[in-house]
């Protein structure tokens, strides 16, 4: 295939993959797409060990590292607070609440020396969002020579699109509104992802089908990546019809077999149907698409608090999802019943695991056959 994506990054097929998990990344890279690592609860340690493994495995292909630069958060005028003074803001009310809610739901606490690693080394909550701890995380990027930078909640700033076009790499930013889109383009961002709210993860209230059309006029001739909502050939069709150069997927690799996916989050999700999934700040303090469990069920319930602004929502519920995932493999416990990961409205189609390359195939399978059923659409002898 060739888009304008295809020849701004040299891969053979314009199907982008955001995932967590380096061995997708890896596997989407060598099946002719681009795999995208989400580096946001990486230390700078870990992130470059990811990335050597994947710069092994791909051999030349290229690959990208995706950072959260959120334009609003707790402490961004002071350029961030480390992680014992955000600890500090949180109130009592909020711990008291949830304390409780694990216990009703019988979670055992995490042994000390757990608790002490977690805010060590980071995990789902721990988001490193500040210019502080993301900037070491750049710099590891740019040593292991990655072919995209790619940011979400916000445009990036501008040393960083400078430093990215002084080094060749072409920098993508999401967008889930078109002023968001214009503003990208405007700081000079090269690749806009104009991702709709059926999308896993941080997502604003558009629908893809709506919002693509519309980003890619607006912001034209920059290239636009449809994302929400995509994860088999006839949506990449559907979303190369409505002016995308490609696809920017998150959801669909998550029930893969390489995934790192907790294994009861991914019995969740092969059973999930689509209406399974609600936007809730429970997680992060932003709206994000999760899927519906007790316990975004409980953070809507009226005695549950507000939640906190990001970063202070990750950091307060950071212990209490280790402690659920800790122990939610077993089965009809209270932390199973809670257990909850982002995912997209996609989850209704994901119900059988298979490889990360045969996801690819499979798209591009189902793609031809879209286009094939499309041309005999207006073919003059049919
Ligand atoms: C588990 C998960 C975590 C995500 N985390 C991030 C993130 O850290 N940074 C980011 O730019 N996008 C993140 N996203 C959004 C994806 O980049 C992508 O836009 C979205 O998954 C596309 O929609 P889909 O889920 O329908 O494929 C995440 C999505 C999922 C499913």
């Amino acid at each position: 295939m060739r888009t304008k994506v295809t020849e701004m990054l040299g891969i053979d097929f314009p199907i982008l993959a955001f995932t967590h998990c380096r061995d997708v990344a890896a596997a989407v890279t060598n099946s002719g797409g681009l795999g995208v690592l989400g580096a946001v609860a990486h230390t700078p340690a870990q992130l470059d060990v990811d990335l050597k493994w994947i710069r092994e495995q791909v051999r030349g292909r290229p690959f990208g590292v995706d950072l959260l630069i959120p334009r609003k958060y707790v402490g961004s005028e002071e350029g961030g607070f480390d992680r014992g003074s955000l600890r500090s803001m949180i109130p009592d009310e909020h711990r008291q609440w949830l304390d409780q809610l694990l216990d009703r739901y019988g979670v055992p606490a995490l042994p000390p020396r757990s608790a002490d690693q977690t805010r060590e080394e980071g995990g789902m909550g721990a988001l490193r969002v500040d210019p502080k701890s993301m900037l070491p995380l750049i710099e590891v990027a740019f040593e292991n020579k990655v072919s995209l930078i790619a940011s979400a909640l916000g445009t990036p700033p501008t040393w960083l699109i400078d430093r990215c076009r002084a080094a060749g790499i072409p920098v993508a930013a999401l967008a889930g509104r078109i002023d968001h889109a214009l503003a990208h383009k405007a700081a000079g961002v090269d690749l806009i992802i104009a991702q709709g709210t059926e999308a896993g993860g941080h997502t604003g209230e558009i629908a893809t089908m709506v919002l693509v059309p519309q980003v890619v006029d607006a912001v034209a001739p920059t290239p636009v990546l449809a994302a929400g909502g995509i994860a088999n050939g006839r949506q990449v069709a559907a979303a190369l019809a409505l002016g995308a150069e490609g696809v920017w997927c998150g959801s669909v690799w998550l029930t893969t077999n390489e995934a790192e996916t907790p294994p009861v989050v991914k019995e969740k999700f092969l059973a999930a149907g689509s209406s399974d999934t609600l936007r809730s700040r429970s997680l992060t303090g932003k709206p994000a698409r999760m899927l519906r469990s007790a316990w975004t069920d409980a953070w809507q319930q009226q005695d549950a608090p507000q939640a906190l602004p990001m970063p202070l929502q990750g950091v307060l519920v950071i212990d209490s999802q280790r402690r659920i995932h800790r122990v939610a493999h077993q089965h009809g416990s209270g932390a199973e019943q809670l257990a909850t990961y982002f995912v997209g409205q996609v989850v209704g189609q994901m119900n059988t695991p298979m490889p990360a390359r045969r996801v690819v195939a499979e798209m591009i399978e189902e793609f031809v056959d879209v286009m094939e059923r499309m041309n005999s659409l207006i073919a003059e002898d049919r």
